[in-house]
């Protein structure tokens, strides 16, 4: 399993980047808004072109960097697609597009084919393209059929619907059960078209993908916590796109840390005397 940051944020991708597992990155405009806020006080405003190719050479070839367009409409996604690509794509080959799946808004606004249309004509002039904002297996199995080399289900906010609908209150970071969650009568699951947790949506997209030999990755997205990135490997998700503190607590363990107090309290004079010189050379060994 292929583990994406999920991040904008340069200082976060060059540490993580440095601890030799990230796979790629994907990107959206609110991490992006995220990164632009995050400049210290007295520093300049964000140079993005400038910021952005530092991003794609810092992750590097082999390793993808999702960039989304800004438009809604067919001919612009296009339009912008061919430009962040052309523009980007030359610095480490590692640009793909990221497409919404459906652009109309919570209004009704926007015609709802465009972003398929979008995803269809980018991938036909061989760029790869990232299906994003995708909630149900239906939508995964449109954008791969258009074409989309990724398709990015996005688990958390399936169980935020799910809570919301539930009106439980809940913290960003909160787990939740992969089976899912009962109403107040505690008889009736409650559901997200038909979905009773991201994990879900991520098992369905992938189980779908092997039956039909559908060559489209699936990228579990909107992750909130350890345990969740834990269930998406379980069900077989080709990668799963990672915030940052997600990613660090991925390596605590409680457990751990008790052991490293003990193996530190034992360590005996005789055995720390090995890292201290090589006897044959004379030369210190470093710690
Ligand atoms: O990769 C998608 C992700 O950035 C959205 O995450 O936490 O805003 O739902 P979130």
């Amino acid at each position: 399993m292929k583990l994406f940051l999920d991040s904008a944020i340069l200082s976060e991708i060059k540490e993580a980047v440095s601890w030799g597992i990230v796979d790629g990155v994907t990107t959206n405009p609110s991490l992006i808004k995220k990164a632009a806020q995050s400049r210290g006080e007295g520093e300049e405003a964000i140079d993005m072109e400038g910021y952005i190719k530092q991003i794609l050479a810092s992750v590097g070839r082999l390793c993808p960097v999702s960039l989304e367009v800004a438009a809604l409409s067919v001919e612009e996604m296009v339009e912008q697609g061919k430009m962040l690509y052309e523009r980007f794509d030359s610095v480490a080959g590692n640009a793909v597009i990221k497409i919404p799946v459906c652009t109309m808004n919570g209004r009704g606004e926007g015609n709802l084919f465009d972003g398929i249309a979008a995803i269809n004509e980018l991938a036909e002039e061989k760029i790869p393209i990232n299906a994003t904002l995708v909630f149900t297996p239906e939508q995964a199995l449109l954008a791969a059929k258009a074409g989309a080399e990724y398709v990015s289900p996005f688990a958390g906010r399936v169980d935020d619907r799910i809570r919301r609908k539930a009106g439980i209150t809940f913290e960003k970071p909160d787990y939740f059960p992969l089976n899912g969650i009962t109403d107040e009568s505690g008889k009736e699951m409650v559901n997200d078209y038909g979905l009773l947790s991201g994990v879900e949506l991520v098992a369905r997209i992938v189980e779908m993908f092997r039956e039909y030999e559908i060559e489209c990755e699936v990228i579990a997205a909107s992750i909130r916590n350890a345990i969740q990135v834990r269930e998406c490997a379980a069900v077989g998700a080709d990668i799963a796109t990672i915030p940052f503190g997600v990613l660090k607590s991925m390596v605590m363990h409680p457990g751990t840390s008790d052991g490293i107090d003990a193996f530190t309290a034992d360590l005996v004079p005789e055995y720390l005397d090995l890292f201290k010189a090589d006897e044959n050379t004379g030369q210190e060994v470093s710690e």
